[in-house]
């Protein structure tokens, strides 16, 4: 069994330690990424500091006193002039992450419907992944979140 909880700034050590989980698990699938050990303390801080200042918050999954996951989500405004302003601000889900032992057994399920919950209020909330992070595009997929824009690169650097 696990709990949902909101962040304490105790948690900030496991914070540096779950992002700089997935950069390593997203830098499998993009090895142009950073290491996570250069990107965590900087980027967990981010985290913290753009909760803050934009109406955000840091949901925590907790077995027992362990932290086994989280996500962080904060509101957000689409600058696309095209689309319409009733469907610009949104909550944008920056990060979620469950430790391996716990993956497949609904944690992150429970963490985005978390979120649902808390953004009743919101016209949609939004969520990024890097196409190649299949773990978590079968996630999104599976809470019924849908693909709404894709970016296509081609290096020419060979
Ligand atoms: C993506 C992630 C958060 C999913 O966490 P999780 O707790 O294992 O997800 P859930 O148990 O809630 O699974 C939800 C659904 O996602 C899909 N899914 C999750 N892991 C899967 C896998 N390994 N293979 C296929 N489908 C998978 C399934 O449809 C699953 O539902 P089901 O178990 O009923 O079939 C976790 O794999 C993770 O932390 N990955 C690394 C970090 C990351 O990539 N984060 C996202 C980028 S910010």
């Amino acid at each position: 069994m696990f709990q949902i909880v909101p962040y304490l700034s105790s948690d900030f050590p496991a914070l540096i330690e779950f992002v700089e989980a997935i950069q390593e698990h997203e830098r499998t699938g993009v090895p142009d990424l950073k290491p996570g050990s250069e990107i965590g303390l900087l980027y967990a801080g981010m985290l913290v500091q753009q909760v803050s200042s934009h109406e955000g918050y840091i949901l925590m999954a907790r077995a027992g006193s362990r932290s086994i996951g989280f996500v962080c989500a904060w509101k957000d405004v689409d600058d696309d002039a095209l689309l319409r302003e009733d469907m610009r601000s949104h909550a944008l889900i920056s990060d979620i992450f469950v430790a391996e032992d716990w993956r497949r057994r609904g944690v992150a399920a429970g963490l985005l419907a978390a979120i649902e919950t808390a953004e009743r209020g919101s016209t949609q909330i939004r969520v990024c992944a890097k196409a190649t992070n299949r773990l978590a595009i079968d996630c999104y997929n599976r809470a019924g979140y849908r693909p709404y824009e894709v970016i296509f690169s081609e290096p020419l650097l060979k």
